[in-house]
C-alpha cells in the first residue's frame, strides 16, 4: 500500500510516498532556513507564505520520484500538529483537499508519532520500547506500550534540546539553525574544558535546558568575551559588557563543553527511563538526534546497558514527511480515518 506523507509543521515542506510503511519511494524536503537564517529563528507568517508557494511543487516532485500519482494512493497522512498553526494549516487542506477529491483514505498525524515512527522505516521494531524525541519543539520521554498506546513519561519544561542548541549557537555568532553548526565544532573542541550544569530534575522525567543556555551566556559574560562574528542580543535581553574575541579554538571548546552537559542529559534520563519500565529497546528521533556526539553516547551505553538502541539515518531524524506516511500507513491499515470535511490543524496537539 503506497501512503503520501504530507508534513508542514514548522519550516520544512514536505511530501514523500512510502509503500507499506517501510519503503521509501519517494522523499521531498523543501528547506526554508535561507528565508528564516537572517533573523536567526522560524518567522511564522514568513513559514506559512513559503509553505503555499512550496506546497504544489514538492508533492509533484513527490509522485514523478515515486513514479505513482494520485489514483495508485492507498491513502494519504499529513501531520495535524503540533506546530505552527498557519504553517499546519498549508498542508491540512491540501491533504483534505486532495483526499476528497480522490476519494482517498484519510489520516491526521501527530508529529510527534512521526518522529518516534522514523527509526522504524529502517529497521524493525516492535513495542514496549521508550522513545526519545528530541528536536527544536520539544524535548521529550514517551513510553509506548503498544501500537499507539503511549504514554508521556517527561517534557520539557521551557527549552527544547534544539531551542538550546540554537540559542547557544547565536551566543556564539554561528548561523542558523545552530544544531549542526554546534556538532561540527564540537568535533574539534574539548568538551572536558569547561563543566557546565546538567539539569538533571532527578525526581522526574522532564527536562529543563534554559538554564544551561544561561550558564553558558554568563560564561561568556564573565570572561568578557564576544564572539567571533557579529554578537546580536536584543538590548532587552542585557548588554554584553566585555570587547575580548573568542578564538576559533575557544569557541570549539564552548560548543563541546555544552554539548557534552546536553548529551549527558539526554542519555541519562533515556536510560532511567529504559530501566523503570523495564523494556530492553530505546528508539530516538528528532533533529537533534542527528547529532553525532549524543549517537555515539546513546551506541555505548546501550551496549554497556546490553540495551538495543534505534536510530533514524541523519536525514530522517530531522523533519520528513516519511515518517509521517509511515505513521499513517499503520493507523490507515487498521481501518483509523479522519474526516477530510472536519480534520483542522491543532498547535498544541498532544500525544
Ligand atoms: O526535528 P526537527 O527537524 O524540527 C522540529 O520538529 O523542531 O529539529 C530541528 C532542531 C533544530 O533546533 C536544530 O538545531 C536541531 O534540531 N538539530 C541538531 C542537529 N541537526 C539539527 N542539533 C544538534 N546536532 C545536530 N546535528
Ligand atoms: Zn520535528
Amino acid at each position: 500500500m503506497l501512503i503520501l506523507g504530507i508534513e508542514t509543521s514548522c519550516d520544512e515542506t514536505a511530501a514523500s510516498i512510502v509503500e507499506d510503511g517501510k519503503i521509501i519511494r519517494s522523499n521531498v524536503v523543501a528547506s526554508q532556513l535561507s528565508l528564516h537564517r537572517r533573523f536567526g529563528g522560524v518567522v511564522p507568517e514568513l513559514a506559512s507564505r513559503a509553505h503555499l508557494q512550496a506546497i504544489s511543487p514538492v508533492l509533484e516532485k513527490a509522485c514523478q520520484q515515486a513514479g505513482v500519482s494520485l489514483q495508485d494512493l492507498g491513502g494519504i497522512a499529513v501531520t495535524y500538529g503540533p506546530g505552527l498553526i498557519g504553517s499546519l494549516l498549508v498542508g491540512v487542506s491540501v491533504a483534505k483537499s486532495l483526499s476528497y477529491v480522490h476519494n482517498l483514505p484519510f489520516i491526521g498525524i501527530n508529529h510527534l508519532e512521526g518522529h518516534i515512527h522514523s527509526a522504524s522505516l529502517s529497521h524493525s521494531i516492535n513495542p514496549p520500547f521508550v522513545s526519545l524525541i528530541a528536536s527544536g519543539g520539544h524535548t521529550s520521554l514517551v513510553f509506548i506500550k503498544g501500537d499507539s498506546d503511549y504514554k508521556l513519561l517527561g517534557a520539557t519544561r521551557d527549552d527544547a534540546a534544539g531551542e538550546a542548541y540554537d540559542k547557544v549557537a547565536q551566543l556564539l555568532g554561528l548561523g542558523y539553525p545552530g544544531g549542526p553548526e554546534i556538532d561540527k565544532l564540537a568535533q574539534r573542541g574539548d568538551k572536558d574544558k569547561i563543566r557546565f550544569p546538567r539539569p538533571y530534575l532527578p525526581n522526574s522525567f522532564d527536562f529543563s535546558f534554559s538554564g544551561l543556555k544561561t550558564a553558558v551566556l554568563y560564561y561568556l559574560r564573565d570572561r568578557k568575551k564576544l564572539p567571533v562574528t557579529g554578537f546580536k542580543l536584543r538590548d532587552a535581553d542585557y548588554t554584553l559588557p566585555g570587547t575580548g574575541k573568542l578564538s576559533v579554538s575557544e569557541v570549539a571548546d564552548i560548543a563541546a563543553s555544552f554539548q557534552a552537559a546536553v548529551v549527558d542529559v539526554l542519555v541519562k534520563k533515556s536510560f532511567r527511563a529504559v530501566m523503570e519500565t523495564k523494556v530492553k529497546t530505546l528508539v530516538v528521533g528528532g533533529g537533534v538526534t542527528a547529532n553525532r556526539g549524543l549517537r555515539k553516547a546513546l551506541r555505548d551505553k546501550a551496549e554497556e546497558d546490553k540495551i538495543k538502541v534505534y536510530m533514524p539515518p541523519p536525514d530522517l531524524a530531522t523533519d520528513n514527511a516519511a515518517m509521517v506516511a509511515a505513521s499513517g500507513y499503520h493507523r490507515i491499515k487498521k481501518g483509523e480515518r479522519s474526516n477530510p470535511l472536519t480534520l483542522n490543524a491543532v498547535a498544541n496537539l498532544s500525544l
